[in-house]
């Protein structure tokens, strides 16, 4: 990170010096940190579409040219020689584990694999028709009461344990609210199965029917997985951290992040895509419909799983999800229709001015809800899928904050823009 530029600004007649920061891959800001107390101003920046809250050296996207890397890495690397596990460690420590290291890692990952058997009681709690994020939510919450030394100091010093713990628990977590869901016994973990494949016998054994793990499903799972597993400064995270700057425990910014992710805008739109194509296909199949309510102002439906904030081109995640899910698809007669509605409205939507001009491309979430379908996941349970990958990046990210000497509560300024001072009417004289 270099400092050697600057930037001028005027203000009220007089010149402020600003240093320019320059990260490792070249991208500029201007560090406006003394602006107020220099000045008495501060920014605008409504949805912070030019605001870096932090330097870090987890993530890089370039959105207009459609990178993204993993400390360093690329994500089509990542994804074509890595497991998730591997990834999770990868963000955690900020290096490639061993073959040694790796095993080490996945057998901590499985003794941290089960709940707290008073944990599970309180499943019972919530109506049988619970939305999965929402349990989720409540229970990653509540999990730091079930755990000793969830003070900062603590946390920090055993991060490895609470990572492993989270990472492996969420997982174990969603999938006892799936079978709260559906009536089911729940499935517990087993030690000699590898992160994917007790996700999956988890989720679908079950004592009548079983379950037969397929390479396939378990191999798209963990790539995935690993495509959520981190996406820097993006609205949960953001989250993670401005809860996690005010020294709340880590749980607590975890469940605070999944909230935030629940939304439709963000982690909840691949559910919201998979509503769309289903409606496409009972009304007819007719996308240019569609597409023309999506480009009309005086309607606020928007075609889900297109358009980001960051990505200006093809959302490089896309393009990986969209070869799974050609290929998982390829046996799978009963999803081809869905395909077909979602192939054709991409290609419709590339050609069309309103999103070429806007640059709006399929996003990670467009295919991700078909693939995950075809593995036999219900729709209520794609959220929480993302909420299972982005955990190693949320954790990484409170990590880096936590050890940084300049992190300060984060505590953003407003521009009021109320009423002035009034007199105090008693409630007699109120009209
Ligand atoms: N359909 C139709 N028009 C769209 C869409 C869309 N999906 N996305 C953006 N636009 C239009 C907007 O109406 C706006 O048009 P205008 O310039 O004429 O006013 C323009 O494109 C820019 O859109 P913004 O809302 O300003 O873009 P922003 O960066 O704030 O929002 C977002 C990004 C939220 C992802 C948006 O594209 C969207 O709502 N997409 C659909 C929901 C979705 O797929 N979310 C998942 C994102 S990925 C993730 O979070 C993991």
């Amino acid at each position: 990170m270099s400092k050697k530029q600057k930037a001028k600004l005027i203000v009220d007649g007089r010149e402020l010096e600003l240093d320019v920061i320059v990260g490792s891959e070249g991208e500029r800001a201007v560090d406006i940190s003394k602006l107020r107390s220099e000045t008495g101003y501060i920014t605008l920046d409504q949805g912070y579409g030019n605001t870096g809250s932090c330097t870090s050296n987890i993530t890089f996207i370039n959105g207009e040219e459609g990178i993204l890397r993993y400390r360093g890495y690329r994500i089509e690397d990542l994804c074509e020689h890595s497991t998730f596990t591997e990834v999770c460690y990868l963000l955690l420590r900020n290096r490639l584990p061993t073959l040694e290291q790796r095993e080490t890692f996945s057998r901590l990952l499985n003794e941290h694999s089960l709940l707290h058997e008073d944990m599970r009681h309180l499943y019972n709690f919530f109506p049988r028709d619970a939305h999965p994020m929402n349990i989720l939510g409540t229970m990653v919450n509540a999990m730091s009461s079930f755990y000793r030394n969830v003070d900062l100091l603590s946390m920090r010093d055993n991060i490895d344990l609470t990572a492993a713990r989270l990472i492996s628990k969420i997982r174990t977590t969603a999938c006892y609210a799936y079978k709260k869901n559906i009536g089911e016994p729940i499935v517990y973990p087993r030690r000699e199965q590898k992160y994917c494949e007790n996700f999956l016998r988890m989720m679908f054994w079950s004592p009548v029917n079983g379950y037969e793990l397929r390479e396939d499903h378990v191999r798209a799972l963990s790539v995935l997985l690993i495509l959520h597993a981190d996406h820097e400064q993006n609205c949960s995270t953001s989250t993670v951290r401005l809860v996690g700057s005010a020294h709340a425990n880590l749980y607590a910014s975890i469940s605070a992040g999944i909230s935030a992710l629940w939304g439709p805008l963000h982690g909840g739109a691949n559910q919201a895509v998979m509503d769309m194509l289903a409606k496409i296909q009972r009304q007819g199949g007719d996308i240019h419909k569609f597409i023309n309510m999506a480009k009309d102002k005086s309607s606020s439906f928007r075609l889900s799983g297109f358009g980001h904030r960051v990505y200006k081109n093809y959302d490089p995640r896309a393009k990986i999800i969209k070869k799974i899910c050609t290929k998982i698809l390829e046996e799978e007669a009963a999803h081809q229709p869905l395909l077909d509605i979602a192939l054709r409205l991409e290609e419709a939507v590339l050609k069309d001015d309103y999103f070429v001009s806007r640059k709006l491309y399929p996003n990670v979430d467009f295919y991700s809800g078909l693939v995950y379908t075809a593995l036999g996941f219900p729709i209520n349970m794609f959220t929480v899928l993302f909420a299972i990958g982005r955990m190693p990046g949320w954790i990484a990210h409170w990590k880096e904050m936590i050890n940084d000497p300049k992190a300060r509560i984060g505590r953003p300024r407003q521009i009021y823009t109320g009423v002035r001072e009034r007199k105090y009417v008693p409630i007699k004289d109120r009209s």
